[in-house]
C-alpha cells in the first residue's frame, strides 16, 4: 500500500500543471484507487474563505492517521501523514490548525521539515505553513488540545452504560482542523485511513471502511484500523469510541450503540436498508459501500451528521414509534447532495443541506406515501416564513441562499433558509418541468459531478445548460438567480398544498376559537400531526389556558423530543411556571442545539423571569453539553447581560 501510494504521488507529480475546462484543475492520484479525480474549483466563487489553504499552489490529496485516544488527558496524539500535491515552484504547503501541539514535522524518510504557524484567528484558527524541501509526503507529529471544538470527551456517568467513558468528533463545518491538521476546506476532498489505538474495553468506529472490526491487541490497548478510498471533504472524517455494540438490519445496513440502547435503537431504524433502495432507485446508486448508523449518547449536538458510511445520531431521535425517521431519510440523502457532490465552501452550504431537504421528501413519499411527505413538507414551509422572520424579514440578507460568511463562524450563519428555501426551490423547478424531466435532471447531475466539489454557479450554469437548454420562456418562469442571489421568497415560489393537514388545522382553528381541546383526537394523531397543532396555537396564552391544555393532552409529561420541543417553547414564552420542572429535565437530559439553543433564547426573551432559570439550568447543564452547543448557549448567555 505504501509503496503504490509513492507510485501514484509521483506520477501525478507529472499532471499537476494540467488544467481542465472549466477552471477545474485536475490534481488527483488517477491510478490507485477507482474513482475519478478529485478537481479543485479556482473560480473566485469557490474560494473557501474558511481555510487557509492555497490549493493551486499545494494540496492534500490524502491523509493517514495514527492516533491514540488518551482519556485521562483529554487528547489524541501521534502523526498524520499528508501525501501533498505541489504545484512546480510551489516550496510550502498550509494546513488548517486550531489548537494543535505540533512537536514536528517531518518527510517521509525522518528527515525534518521547518513548519510555523501564523497569527491564530479565534474562528479560523491558524494557518500552519510546512516548508516542503521536495518532499511529497509529511509527516506531522502533534496532539489536540484538552478543549478541543470537534471532540467531546465524556465520562462514564455521561453514557447509558455509566461505565465507560465515551469519545465522539462533529467535524463539520470547520472543527476537524481541532484534532487533524489537514486542509480542513470541503473542495479540497482527500481520501485517507486511520489506526487509532483506544483503551482495551472500548471500541472504535469511524466514517469509512472498518479493516479490523473487532480490533487487534497491541501495548496500551486495541487499534482499530480504517480506510477511505474515496475522496471525500475532510470534514466528513469522523470517529466515535466506546462501548459499542452492533446489530445488524439489512445486508449492508446496520446500527451501532451502547449496549443498553441497541434493541430500541435497531426497533426505530428498521427501515433503513429500505429506505436506501428508494433513495438509489431516485437518484442513483449508493455509491458508498455499506450504510450504517451510531446512535451517540444525549450530548450529540445535532439530530443527524451524515459521516460517510456512519450517519451520526441523536438517541433523541428514538420515539419509540418510529416517527422520527425523517432524519434517517435527510442524512441518508445527503450521501448523494453533501457527500458526493459537496459545497466547495460554506457560503453555498444551502447546496448540500436544500437539495437533503429536497432528496429527504422523496424518499419519505416513496417509503411512507404522498400524505406524510406532504405534511413534512408543510411543517417545513412553516419553518420557512419562522425562519425568515426571525432573520429580520423577506429583505434580510440572512435569507438568501449563497450567503456572504466573511468575517463569520460558517456554523453560525446557517439556519433553516439553507434547508427549506433551497428545498422550495427545487421544488418550484420541478413543478416548473414536471417531475419525469426534473428527476433525470437531478440523477444526471449526481453522476457528473460525482466526488466533486459545486458552486451555486456552477449549479445554474449546469441547470441551464442541460435543463432549461435555451428556453427562454422557462429561463423566464424558474427565476433562478433571484432564488439563489436575492433575499426573501419570489413570487414562483410554490407553496404545499393546503389540505396535508386539513383535520389537524380545523381541530386548532376550532380550540383557538375557544371551542374545545382536542383530546380525543390527539391520542390519534401522528407526530407530524401534534406538531402542527401544537406550532398552531397563538404564542400568547393565558397560564389558566396553558394549563386546561397541559392536563387535557400531557405535554409536560411527552416523551417524543420534538414535540415536548415545541410544547416547552411555547410554554416558556408565556411564562408557564408548571413546565418549569420538565423543562429543566430537558435541558439536563440531552444536548441537542436545535432543542437547546432555542429553549435557554426563550428563557432570556422572558428577562426578570426566564433569566435566572436559565442560568441556574446552565450552571449544571453547562458540562455536559458539547463544545457546539455550550458555545451557542454561552453567547445567548452573554447578550445583554
Ligand atoms: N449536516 C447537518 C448537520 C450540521 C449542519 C452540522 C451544520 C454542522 C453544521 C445534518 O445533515 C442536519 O441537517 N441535521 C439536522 C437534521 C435534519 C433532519 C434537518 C439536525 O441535526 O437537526
Ligand atoms: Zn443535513
Amino acid at each position: 500500500m505504501r509503496t503504490k501510494l509513492l507510485v501514484a504521488a509521483s506520477a501525478v507529480a507529472l499532471l499537476a500543471g494540467c488544467t481542465s475546462a472549466g477552471n477545474v484543475s485536475s490534481v488527483a492520484p488517477p491510478s490507485a484507487r477507482d474513482i475519478a479525480p478529485a478537481p479543485v474549483l479556482l473560480t473566485a466563487e469557490a474560494r473557501d474563505i474558511h481555510s487557509y489553504a492555497r490549493p493551486a499552489e499545494a494540496r492534500v490529496t490524502h491523509v493517514a492517521l495514527d492516533l491514540v485516544a488518551d482519556f485521562t488527558a483529554q487528547r489524541v496524539g501521534g502523526t498524520a501523514t499528508l501525501d501533498v500535491q505541489a504545484a512546480p515552484g510551489a516550496s510550502a504547503v498550509v494546513l488548517d490548525a486550531k489548537g494543535l501541539d505540533v512537536s514536528r514535522v517531518t518527510d517521509a524518510g525522518g528527515r525534518t521539515l521547518p513548519f510555523a504557524f501564523g497569527a491564530a484567528d479565534p474562528i479560523l484558527g491558524s494557518p500552519l505553513t510546512v516548508t516542503l524541501n521536495g518532499a511529497e509526503r509529511i509527516v506531522v507529529h502533534y496532539r489536540s488540545a484538552p478543549g478541543a471544538a470537534a471532540l467531546q470527551w465524556l465520562t462514564p456517568e455521561q453514557t447509558a452504560g455509566g461505565r465507560q467513558p465515551f469519545l465522539f468528533s462533529q467535524g463539520q463545518a470547520i472543527l476537524n482542523r481541532t484534532w487533524i491538521p489537514t486542509q480542513d476546506s470541503p473542495g479540497i476532498r482527500q481520501t485517507w485511513e486511520a489506526r487509532i489505538t483506544v483503551p482495551a474495553p472500548l471500541t472504535a468506529v469511524m466514517s469509512a471502511e472498518a479493516l479490523t472490526p473487532t480490533g487487534e491487541a497491541v501495548p496500551g490497548g486495541r487499534r482499530f484500523r480504517f480506510r477511505m478510498d474515496q475522496p471525500v471533504a475532510p470534514y466528513l472524517i469522523a470517529l466515535a469510541v466506546g462501548d459499542l455494540r452492533f446489530r445488524a438490519l439489512g445486508p449492508r445496513t446496520g446500527v451501532w450503540s451502547e449496549p443498553s440502547v441497541l434493541d430500541r435503537a435497531a426497533y426505530e431504524l428498521a427501515d433503513t436498508e429500505k429506505m436506501v433502495a428508494a433513495a438509489e432507485g431516485l437518484y442513483g446508486p449508493y455509491r458508498w459501500g455499506r450504510y450504517d448508523m451510531i446512535v451517540l449518547p444525549p450530548s450529540f449536538p445535532f439530530g443527524g451528521m451524515e459521516n460517510p458510511r456512519l450517519t451520526f445520531l441523536t438517541p433523541t431521535m428514538l420515539a419509540g414509534d418510529r416517527s422520527l425517521v425523517s432524519l434517517i431519510a435527510h442524512e441518508l440523502a445527503h450521501s448523494w447532495s453533501g457527500n458526493l457532490v459537496t459545497n466547495a465552501a460554506w457560503s453555498d452550504f444551502w447546496l448540500n443541506e436544500g437539495f437533503t431537504t429536497y432528496f429527504q421528501s422523496r424518499i419519505m413519499e416513496r417509503l411512507y406515501g404522498p400524505k406524510i411527505a406532504q405534511q413534512q413538507i408543510a411543517l417545513g414551509w412553516d419553518d420557512l416564513q419562522t425562519a425568515i422572520a426571525d432573520e429580520g424579514g423577506a429583505g434580510a440578507a440572512g435569507t438568501r441562499l449563497h450567503l456572504d460568511l466573511a468575517g463569520k463562524d460558517p456554523d453560525a450563519g446557517m439556519n433553516d433558509i439553507a434547508y427549506e428555501k433551497g428545498a422550495a426551490m427545487l421544488r418550484t423547478i420541478e413543478a416548473a418541468v414536471g417531475r419525469l424531466r426534473w428527476d433525470a435532471y437531478l440523477r444526471s447531475y449526481f453522476d457528473r459531478y460525482a466526488f466533486q466539489p459545486i458552486t451555486a454557479e456552477a449549479f445554474l450554469a449546469d441547470l441551464r445548460r442541460n435543463l432549461v437548454a435555451g428556453d427562454t420562456a422557462l429561463e423566464r418562469r424558474l427565476m433562478l438567480d433571484r432564488w439563489v442571489y436575492q433575499p426573501g421568497l419570489p413570487a414562483n415560489a410554490v407553496s404545499p398544498p393546503a389540505g396535508a393537514f386539513a383535520n389537524v388545522d380545523a381541530a386548532a382553528a376550532s380550540y383557538v376559537r375557544g371551542g374545545a381541546i382536542p383530546a380525543a383526537a390527539w391520542r390519534d394523531w401522528t407526530t407530524a400531526e401534534r406538531l402542527r397543532f401544537v406550532n398552531a396555537i397563538p404564542r400568547t396564552q393565558a397560564a389558566a389556558r396553558l394549563q386546561a391544555i397541559d392536563e387535557a393532552l400531557g405535554l409536560s409529561a411527552v416523551t417524543n423530543s420534538e414535540v415536548l420541543f415545541a410544547w416547552l417553547r411555547l410554554a416558556v414564552g408565556n411564562r408557564y411556571a408548571a413546565a418549569v420542572p420538565a423543562l429543566e429535565r430537558f435541558l439536563l437530559a440531552q444536548g441537542r442545539r436545535k432543542f437547546v439553543a432555542p429553549l435557554y433564547q426563550a428563557l432570556v426573551d422572558q428577562g426578570a423571569w426566564g433569566r435566572p432559570i436559565a442560568t441556574r439550568v446552565y450552571a449544571r447543564a453547562r458540562a455536559g453539553y458539547h463544545p457546539v452547543t455550550s458555545n451557542s448557549v454561552d453567547a445567548i448567555l452573554a447578550t445583554g447581560a
